[in-house]
C-alpha cells in the first residue's frame, strides 16, 4: 500500500468509527438492503460472483452525505441475503484517479479477480480528464492498481466513463457510457485480446442513432447482457425530457433489446424501455451466477435535488442499494424478480383472505413482505402503506400509481405506468424502502419513503376478493 493509499485507508476508519454508531440507531436504517457504513453510496460496481463469493462495490464518499471523491466499499456474501463489510476496495490515491476512482464492472480471469473503473479528474478551471483503469487482486479483498489502461479516443468530451467489461468466446469486450463532441450521449464498444491493450469498435447506441430522436446529453453505466440468447444493452441517460407518464426522474434507466454483430459494431435494437417505475433507481448494473442466472442491483437513489433533503442525512449516511433481481427477457420484456434466497427472511407467515379482513387491523408492516392475490385482475384497489405511500391500479384507465409524500415539499407526488391488468404484487418492505413487484415482475417500482416512525398501518380496499400473504423479514 502507498503511503497516501494507508493515509486514506486511516481517514476511512477514523470517519467509520466516529459515526458508526449514529448510523446504526438511525431508525430509517435498512435492515435487508446495502446501505453504507456511514456516508453516501451511489452505483453498485463490480458485481461479480468469484470463487463462490458474491461481491458487491458500490460508489461511496465515506467522508460526507454529498457526492465527493469516490472510493469503492465491498461487501461480500454467500447467500446474497447476509453481507459482510470488506476493507474498502479502492481509493483515490493515485493523480489519474485523483478526484475519485468512477464506476465499472469486474471478470475473473486465471483465478484473479480484475476490476476496471475509471479515473476521474478534475483540474482547476473546472474541466475534467478521464482515465479507464485496471486494479487486479488474487484473493478478492486486496488490490493492485496497474493505471490507465484506456485514455480518451478522438471525437468524445471527457464525459466518458463507467466500463463493463465480458468475454465473448476468445475475445474481451468493453462498453463504455460516453457524451460525443456534439453532446449526445453515446455507447461506445471496445476490443481486445490482452485486457490492456484496447480498440475501439464503434458506437453502438446513441441519442440520434438507429431511429431514436434527441435521447439524451450523457449515457451513463451501460451494460450488455446476454438474456436467452437475445442481446440487451441497459444503460442510464440523462437530460432526456419527460413525455406523459414517461421519464418523469431526472435521469433514466432502461434497456434496448437487439442484436449486437461483434465485429461490425452494429447493434440493431428495438426502442428504449424504463427499467423501473418509481421515484429511485439508477445506475443497475449485472452479473451472472456460476448457475447461469444474470441477477441486476440498482442504486436505490438518483442525483437530485431531494437527496440532501433525506432525513437520514443527520445522521450521516444516505442511500442504499435495491435489493437483488432475477433478470428473464419475456417476448421482448425484462422481469425482474427478487431473488429466491431473500425467502430466507421470511418468518411468521400470516395468509388472509377475503372473510377475514378484519385481520388487517392487526398486521403491523415496517420490515415486512406482502404477496397478493386478486381474483379479478381487472378491478380497483388502493393500497396504502404507513399512510406515508400507496399504490392504485385504475383498470378504466389501465394505470397503476404509486404516491408518496415528498421530503422537500411535503406534497404528493405520483409515477404512474400503463398496465393492462394486476393480479399479482409482491412487496417488499425495509424501514424505509418500497419495492413492488407487479405481475411476476412485468413492472417494478422502486422507492425510498420515510413514515412516521409508530404509524404500521396497512391497508387495503379492493374491489376484487383476494389472498394475502405476509412475512416479517428478518
Ligand atoms: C452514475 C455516475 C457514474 C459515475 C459515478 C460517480 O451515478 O455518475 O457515471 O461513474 O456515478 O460516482
Amino acid at each position: 500500500m502507498s503511503e497516501k493509499e494507508t493515509l486514506l485507508t486511516q481517514e476511512v476508519q477514523r470517519v467509520v468509527n466516529n459515526f458508526k454508531n449514529k448510523v446504526m440507531q438511525d431508525p430509517y436504517r435498512l435492515k435487508f438492503h446495502l446501505m453504507p457504513p456511514v456516508g453516501l453510496m451511489n452505483d453498485p460496481n463490480g458485481l461479480i460472483q468469484y470463487e463462490g463469493v458474491y461481491h458487491v462495490f458500490y460508489q461511496w464518499n465515506p467522508f460526507d452525505t454529498t457526492h465527493g471523491s469516490k472510493f469503492w466499499g465491498h461487501y461480500t456474501s454467500t447467500d446474497m441475503v447476509t453481507w459482510r463489510e470488506e476493507p474498502v476496495a479502492l481509493l483515490p490515491s493515485e493523480s489519474y484517479e485523483k478526484n475519485g476512482c468512477y464506476s465499472g464492472s469486474a471478470i475473473e480471469v486465471e483465478g484473479k479477480l480484475y476490476l476496471f473503473y475509471t479515473g476521474n479528474v478534475k483540474l482547476e478551471d473546472d474541466s475534467r480528464e478521464t482515465y479507464q483503469c485496471l486494479a487486479v487482486s488474487s484473493d478478492g479483498i486486496h488490490f493492485e492498481k496497474k493505471g490507465p489502461i484506456l485514455t480518451l479516443p478522438k471525437g468524445y468530451t471527457p464525459h466518458f466513463r463507467d466500463p463493463k467489461v465480458w468475454k465473448k468466446e476468445d475475445r474481451w469486450y468493453m462498453v463504455l457510457g460516453a457524451q460525443t463532441y456534439e453532446e449526445k450521449g453515446t455507447v461506445v464498444l471496445f476490443t481486445s485480446d490482452n485486457l490492456y491493450d484496447w480498440q475501439e469498435v464503434g458506437q453502438i447506441a446513441g441519442s440520434g442513432m438507429h431511429g431514436l430522436k434527441e435521447f439524451g446529453y450523457m449515457w451513463e453505466c451501460p451494460d450488455l447482457i446476454n438474456l436467452n440468447g437475445t442481446d440487451v444493452l441497459l444503460v442510464s441517460p440523462q437530460g432526456v425530457k419527460s413525455c406523459g407518464h414517461l421519464y418523469q426522474n431526472v435521469f433514466q434507466s432502461g434497456y434496448f433489446v437487439g442484436k449486437l454483430d461483434y465485429e461490425k459494431g452494429n447493434f440493431s435494437h428495438g426502442p428504449f424501455t424504463e427499467l423501473d417505475r418509481g421515484f429511485d433507481f439508477y445506475a443497475p448494473q449485472t452479473f451472472e451466477t456460476s448457475s447461469g442466472r444474470t441477477i441486476l442491483f440498482a442504486w436505490m437513489g438518483i442525483t437530485d435535488e431531494m437527496e440532501e433533503h433525506q432525513p437520514t442525512i443527520s445522521n450521516h449516511w444516505v442511500h442504499a442499494l435495491t435489493i437483488p433481481r432475477n433478470l428473464s427477457l419475456r417476448e421482448g420484456k425484462i422481469y425482474q424478480n427478487p431473488v429466491e434466497e431473500l425467502k430466507k427472511l421470511r418468518k411468521n407467515q400470516v395468509v388472509i383472505t377475503n372473510e377475514e379482513k378484519a385481520l388487517l387491523n392487526g398486521l403491523e408492516i415496517s420490515t415486512s413482505e406482502l404477496l397478493l392475490e386478486l381474483q379479478n385482475e381487472n378491478s380497483y384497489f388502493n393500497i396504502s402503506f404507513r399512510n406515508e405511500a400507496s399504490l392504485c391500479f385504475d383498470p378504466s384507465k389501465q394505470e397503476i400509481s404509486l404516491q408518496r409524500r415528498n421530503i422537500k415539499t411535503n406534497a404528493i407526488e405520483s409515477r404512474t405506468c400503463k398496465i393492462k391488468s394486476v393480479r399479482e404484487l409482491q412487496i417488499l418492505l425495509d424501514h424505509s424502502s418500497i419495492e413492488i413487484f407487479i405481475n411476476n415482475g412485468e413492472e417494478v417500482f422502486t422507492a425510498r419513503y420515510f413514515p412516521e416512525l409508530r404509524d404500521k398501518t396497512l391497508t387495503i380496499q379492493c374491489d376484487t376478493d383476494y389472498r394475502l400473504h405476509y412475512w416479517d423479514l428478518e
